[in-house]
C-alpha cells in the first residue's frame, strides 16, 4: 500500500500501527524516528522497522506516509520543522487526542496551503502500559478510531487513512474537528479532569492517609484514570481548553444543582437525578458493549440447572413488555404527565425509555415499577444528538419507526448484535409508501435504520403480509401524523395494545374486523396505566407447573388480553390443569390469576390460529411438548425464525442435545414427546444463542431432566425477566447463575 511509511514518535500507538503495517505488509519500507535511542534500538531489535533516526527532516524525504505519534502539544513546532521536506502527495496523519490543534498547527504552518494529504485521526485505545516495549499488533480490534478529515483533505486521503485503520481491526468514525474535541472534552478530558481533581484535594486533606488507607471500591474505581500519564494529560487540557471549558461549565451547573438538592433535603430533586442517572449508566453500559455485547465474554451469563424437583408458589411476575414499550412512547406523546405503574424494569422497555429521554421528554423513575413521563405533545420531540440505541428490542425498533418517519429531524436507530440482524423492511416498506425516507442496511435490510425527518405523510391502507403486532402498531403510530385515514388489515389477529392504549390516551381507533384505522392529526391527553403482569413471563412457570412433579404455582394479575392467551389454550388442549381466577380489568387490559397443577399432558396438532396469540410462548411450549405423551406438531410458525434468535432451529438443536426426538420444519416444528417419565430430558450444555427466551424454556427442562442442564448466554434474559433467577429459586428451581 505505502513505499516508505514513516513514524515520528515510537511509543504504544505509533509502534502498535507499525505492528498491524509489518504483519500485514502495507508498506515497503518502515522508519521510526524519535529522540530516543534506546527507543530506536529496541524497533529495530523487534523487527518491526527497517530505518531509524533521530532526524525527522530526514526521516520524511521520500516518505508517502508520515504517522506523527508525538505529544499534542509537539504537532505545531513538529510539522513547522518537516514541512519543508514533505512530498507533496503524502498522506500525513496523526494519532493525538486533540484535533483542533492539528487543525490550527496546520493553519499556522501552511497558510491556505494546507497538504491535500493531511488527515488527522486519533484512535480511542490505551493500555496501562506505555512505550515500544508495550505495544501490541491488536491494540486496535473492536476499538473506535475516530478520522476527522480537514476542509483541505482529500477525499483519496482522507478513504487512505480510513482503510489503514480498518485494516487494524478498528471502527472507523469520521467526524468534524470541532466535534470530536466537544465529544471527547465530555467523554474523556472531563472524567480524567475529575479524576486529578479528587485525588489531589484528597491527598492534600490531613488525614489523607486515613482516606485512602479506608478507600473503598467506590474511591479505587472512579479514581483510577488519575495515576495516568501528567505531561501527556496536562497537554491535552491545555490544547483542549475551549471544549473542555464548557465541559465544565455544565457540569458546574449540574453538581451545583445535586448540592442544592441535598442542602433542602430535597429528596425528588435528588432522586430523580440518582435514578436518571443510574438508569443512562445501565443503558450506556450495554451501549458501550454494542456489537459486542452478545459475544463479550465479560457479559455472559451462564445458568446452571440441577435436575429434578418441584415449583411451588403464589405470585406475579414482571410488567408486560409490550405494554410498557408503548406506555413510555403514548406518554411521550401525550399532552399532560402521565404515570406508570408496574413498569417492566428489563433493558427491553428502558431502551425505548431511554430514547425518548434522548429526544427532550423529561421521564422519572422507573423507582419500584413507577414511572413519570412529562409528555411533550405529538409535536414536541426533538432531535437527538446521537443515534438511538435500541439494545435488543426489536419492538422498539419498528414501533419508533413509525414515529420517528413522521418527525421533523433526521434520526438513526441501532441495536445489539442480535437486532442487528432482524428484518427491518416489513416495517420500512410499507413506512415509503407513507412518503417516508428511511434507509435499512445490507441485502437483508437490517439495522441501522436511517430516517429522514420533515416529511409529509401520507396515510394507506396496508395488508399485512404476515402478522405482526410491531408492524401494525408501526404503522398506526406514523398514521397519528398522516394525512387521511390509515388503516392496517392483518391476515391474523395479533396483540391489539397499540389499539387498546391509543384510545386510554383518548385517540379514537376504528377497529373493523380484521382492519384497525385510525385518523391522522389528532392528539394524546396523559392518562395512569397500570401495566399487567406478562403472560409471556408467566408462561415459563406455568410450563414448570405442569411439567414438574408435586407442583402448583398461583400466578397474579397476569394479562389475560385475549389476542396474548394462546399459550393458554394451547395448554389447555394438551391437558394441563390450569384454570383462571379474580378476573378484573387494569388500566383496559384483562388480567386474572392462574393457577397451575402438575399435569399429564398429550401431544396435539397446534391450531394455527392460536400462533400469533402465543407468539412467544412455543420456546416453552416446546418444552411442554417434550414431556406430553404423542407427537406435537407446529405449522404456520415461521415467524419464530425471525426471533432474536431463529427459535425453531436453536429450540430443536438444544432439545435434540437433551435426547429429544424432532424435526424441525420451515415454519414449525414436529417432537416426539417422551410422556410420563421422570427423566424426559437429559443433562448437558445448551447454547441459547442469547435468547432470553431460549435460555428461560430450557432452564424450566431441568424440572424433568436426569442430569445438570448449563444454559450459556443467558445475559439477555435481563431484556424481559430481570428477576427469572431469584422466583425460579423461590419456587423450589435448583437454579445458579454465573457472570463471567
Ligand atoms: C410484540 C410483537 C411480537 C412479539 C414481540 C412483542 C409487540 O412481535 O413477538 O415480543 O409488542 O408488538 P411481531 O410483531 O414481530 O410478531
Amino acid at each position: 500500500m505505502f513505499k516508505r511509511a514513516v513514524f515520528i514518535g515510537f511509543g504504544l500507538i505509533g509502534s502498535s500501527l507499525a505492528r498491524v503495517m509489518r504483519a500485514q505488509q502495507l508498506a515497503h519500507t518502515i522508519v521510526a524516528c524519535t529522540r530516543s535511542q534506546s527507543t530506536l534500538d529496541a524497533a529495530m531489535a523487534l523487527g518491526i522497522v527497517d530505518e531509524v533516526t533521530v532526524d525527522p527532516t530526514k526521516a520524511v524525504q521520500g516518505a508517502d506516509l508520515v504517522v506523527l505519534a508525538v505529544p499534542v502539544a509537539l504537532m505545531e513546532p513538529l510539522l513547522r520543522q518537516i514541512a519543508p521536506h514533505l512530498h507533496p502527495n503524502a498522506i500525513i496523519t496523526d494519532v493525538g487526542s486533540t484535533k483542533g490543534n492539528v487543525a490550527t498547527a496546520a493553519l499556522n504552518v501552511f497558510g491556505n496551503n494546507i497538504p491535500t494529504g493531511l488527515v488527522p485521526a486519533h484512535p480511542i485505545a490505551g493500555a496501562e502500559n506505555s512505550g515500544v516495549h508495550a505495544g501490541r499488533a491488536d491494540l486496535f480490534v473492536n476499538h473506535k478510531v475516530i478520522v476527522t478529515p480537514l476542509t483541505s483533505s482529500s477525499e483519496q486521503a482522507t478513504e487512505q487513512v480510513i482503510r489503514l485503520w480498518e485494516s487494524a481491526g478498528a471502527n472507523v468514525i469520521t467526524m468534524g474537528v470541532a466535534e470530536h474535541d466537544h465529544v471527547l472534552a465530555q467523554t474523556s478530558h472531563l472524567p480524567h479532569l475529575l479524576a486529578f481533581a479528587l485525588v489531589d484535594q484528597l491527598s492534600h486533606s490531613s488525614t489523607n492517609l486515613d482516606v485512602f488507607k479506608y478507600a473503598a471500591g467506590g474511591l479505587r474505581d472512579f479514581t483510577r484514570i488519575a495515576a495516568s500519564d501528567p505531561q501527556m494529560w496536562h497537554d491535552i487540557f491545555l490544547q483542549n481548553k475551549a471544549a473542555l471549558n464548557s465541559a465544565i461549565n455544565s457540569f458546574e451547573l449540574s453538581f451545583a444543582q445535586i448540592k442544592h438538592s441535598i442542602d433542602h433535603n430535597d429528596s425528588t430533586a435528588l432522586l430523580n437525578c440518582l435514578h436518571h442517572a443510574a438508569r443512562a449508566r445501565r443503558h450506556f453500559g450495554a451501549m458501550l458493549n454494542q456489537g459486542t455485547y452478545m459475544q463479550s465474554k465479560s457479559n455472559q451469563q451462564t445458568f446452571t440447572l440441577q435436575p429434578q424437583g418441584s415449583v411451588n408458589g403464589d405470585f406475579s411476575v414482571p410488567g408486560d413488555k409490550s405494554v410498557s414499550h408503548r406506555s413510555i412512547m403514548f406518554g411521550a406523546l401525550a399532552d399532560g404527565v402521565t404515570t406508570v405503574s408496574n413498569f417492566l424494569e428489563g433493558e427491553d422497555a428502558l431502551a425505548t425509555l431511554q430514547a425518548f429521554v434522548d429526544m427532550g421528554v423529561r421521564i422519572d423513575g422507573p423507582s419500584k415499577g413507577k414511572v413519570t413521563i412529562y409528555g411533550v405533545g405529538v409535536d414536541g420531540l426533538q432531535a437527538p444528538k446521537q443515534p438511538l440505541y435500541m439494545g435488543n428490542s426489536g419492538t422498539s425498533m419498528r414501533l419508533l419507526s413509525g414515529i420517528l418517519s413522521a418527525q421533523p429531524f433526521d434520526s438513526i436507530m441501532t441495536g445489539d448484535s442480535s437486532l442487528s440482524k432482524r428484518p427491518m423492511e416489513r416495517v420500512a416498506k410499507p413506512l415509503r409508501s407513507m412518503g417516508a425516507l428511511i434507509q435499512s442496511t445490507g441485502d437483508k435490510g437490517t439495522p441501522p435504520l436511517s430516517i429522514t425527518g420533515a416529511q409529509q405523510l401520507n396515510a394507506i391502507s396496508y395488508t399485512l403480509p404476515m402478522a405482526s403486532a410491531q408492524v401494525k402498531s408501526g404503522l398506526l403510530l406514523a398514521g397519528i401524523w398522516a394525512k387521511g385515514i390509515t388503516s392496517v388489515t392483518e391476515p391474523e389477529p395479533t396483540r391489539d395494545h397499540t389499539e387498546r392504549m391509543l384510545q386510554a390516551f383518548g385517540y379514537p381507533v376504528q377497529v373493523d374486523g380484521a382492519t384497525v384505522s385510525i385518523k391522522g392529526g389528532g392528539r394524546l391527553t396523559a392518562t395512569h396505566i397500570d401495566v399487567p403482569a406478562d403472560i409471556s413471563s408467566a408462561a415459563f412457570f406455568m410450563v414448570a407447573a405442569a411439567i414438574a412433579r408435586n407442583s402448583r404455582v398461583v400466578l397474579r394479575k397476569i394479562g389475560i388480553n385475549p389476542t396474548r392467551t394462546g399459550v393458554i389454550e394451547i395448554l389447555k388442549q394438551m391437558g394441563a390443569n390450569i384454570s383462571l381466577s379474580n378476573q378484573s380489568i387494569v388500566g383496559g387490559e384483562p388480567v386474572a390469576d392462574i393457577t397451575i397443577t402438575s399435569s399429564v399432558l398429550k401431544g396435539i396438532h397446534i391450531p394455527e390460529d392460536q400462533v400469533p396469540l402465543a407468539i412467544d410462548e412455543f420456546p416453552a411450549l416446546f418444552i411442554a411438548a417434550s414431556c406430553a405423551s404423542g407427537t406435537t406438531t407446529l405449522t404456520g410458525a415461521a415467524e419464530l425464525r425471525v426471533k432474536e434468535s431463529d427459535r425453531i432451529k436453536v429450540m430443536a438443536d438444544g432439545l435434540q442435545l437433551l435426547g429429544i426426538t424432532c424435526q424441525p420444519t420451515a415454519d414449525g416444528m414436529v417432537i416426539e414427546g417422551k410422556g410420563d417419565i421422570d427423566a424426559v430430558f437429559g443433562g448437558g450444555q445448551i447454547a441459547s444463542q442469547h435468547d432470553h427466551r431460549i435460555a428461560m424454556s430450557f432452564a424450566i427442562a431441568s424440572l424433568r431432566a436426569s442430569a445438570p442442564i448449563v444454559i450459556e448466554g443467558c445475559e439477555t434474559v435481563a431484556t424481559s425477566f430481570p428477576n427469572f433467577v431469584s422466583l425460579a429459586k423461590s419456587a423450589g428451581m435448583g437454579i445458579s447463575s454465573t457472570e463471567q
